[in-house]
């Protein structure tokens, strides 16, 4: 494995979370892949769990862990080509990329929908071009379009909790204050896509995903009928995909929030949510508190994906 942006990248699905139990049970018996091996994990955008579970998987692979947060200490970088660097960038990325190439074997990026310019988020113009210039294996920690390592972890978690061999899975639009990009959607629908799951889309009108990642699948307007009979409950909020909206937030309609009403409809389902998530707007204290929640075990299982994503990078340097 040399890049690790979308489900494609770990070829066979169900030996990948094959592979995601042993190691789980097995989590430091690959030290010697990571000896004097170093990430580096650049970090364009905030993170919690992405930024420890990914270092944690990376120590638990013997890795040295290197973190930049460009916001914080860094010079400034530019990003697009074609500017006269007048301003307050110091740096272009194209100088920097092969700079941070130099120190690491492996490179991690975050790097959010800016919701500037459509065709810049949606061709993955900086993961890019990490994956371009840098001449090392790069992971997305969370890019413009896609969350593959959450992705990865919600369908470990999905295989741990499972009670029936087809569960039913339904991805549910929940109300945000904010405009929030589409990755973590678009992943979820592309590894679910993948997964032996009946799975089930619903959101308002005009917040329609990119068909890339929905490839097809049932998407249902009516929430509460979505909710019937559902086994996981995973809710996101996510801003407007389609033109002329993009990015922008079209509603915050408080009756999508995941209640306990909402629950009802289910066949007493799991609640997932990749956090952070904000209370009483996604969803109502009572469900995240609920036993049914497995927000915690779904965030624990980050540092799993990740470990195997690396493991198998490292295998194949
Ligand atoms: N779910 C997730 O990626 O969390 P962070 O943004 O805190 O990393």
């Amino acid at each position: 494995m040399k890049t690790f942006t979308n489900v494609k990248d770990l070829g066979n699905l169900k030996a990948a979370v094959s592979e995601a139990f042993v190691v789980k049970q097995h989590r430091y018996d690959y030290k010697y892949l990571g000896e004097n091996r170093t990430l580096l994990m650049v970090f364009f955008n905030s993170s919690l769990r992405t930024r420890l579970s990914t270092q944690k998987a990376g120590m638990n692979l013997g890795m040295n862990t290197i973190v930049l947060d460009i916001n914080q200490g860094a010079w400034k970088l530019e990003t697009e080509r074609g500017v006269i660097m007048d301003g307050d960038k110091t740096e272009h990325l194209l100088e920097a990329i092969p700079v941070m190439g130099c120190y690491a074997d492996i490179i991690a990026v975050r790097s959010f929908a800016r919701f500037e310019n459509k065709e810049f988020d949606y061709s993955e113009t900086i993961l890019n071009q990490f994956i371009q210039y840098s001449e090392k294996p790069v992971i997305s920690m969370e890019a413009a379009t896609g969350h593959p390592l959450q992705a990865f972890a919600d369908l470990i978690t999905i295989e741990e909790y499972k009670k029936t061999q087809r569960p039913k899975v339904v991805l549910t639009w929940a109300p945000h204050p904010k405009a929030l990009p589409q990755a973590v959607p678009n992943s979820f629908a592309d590894f679910m896509n993948e997964a032996d799951v009946n799975f089930v889309i619903t959101h308002p009108e005009g917040y329609e995903l990119d068909e890339k990642f929905i490839r097809g699948a049932h998407v249902e307007y009516d929430q509460d009928k979505a909710l019937q009979g559902a086994d996981f409950v995973y809710a996101k909020n996510w801003a407007a995909y389609t033109d002329p909206n993009y990015g922008k937030v079209l509603r915050k309609d408080m009756s999508w929030t995941i209640s306990k009403k909402k629950m009802a409809l289910t066949n007493n389902a799991f609640f997932m949510h990749c956090l952070p998530v904000r209370r009483n707007m996604i969803v109502t204290d009572d469900v995240i508190e609920s036993p049914q929640s497995i927000v915690i075990p779904e965030a624990a299982n980050r540092e799993i994906s990740a470990q195997v994503v690396l493991k198998r990078i490292l295998e194949a340097l």
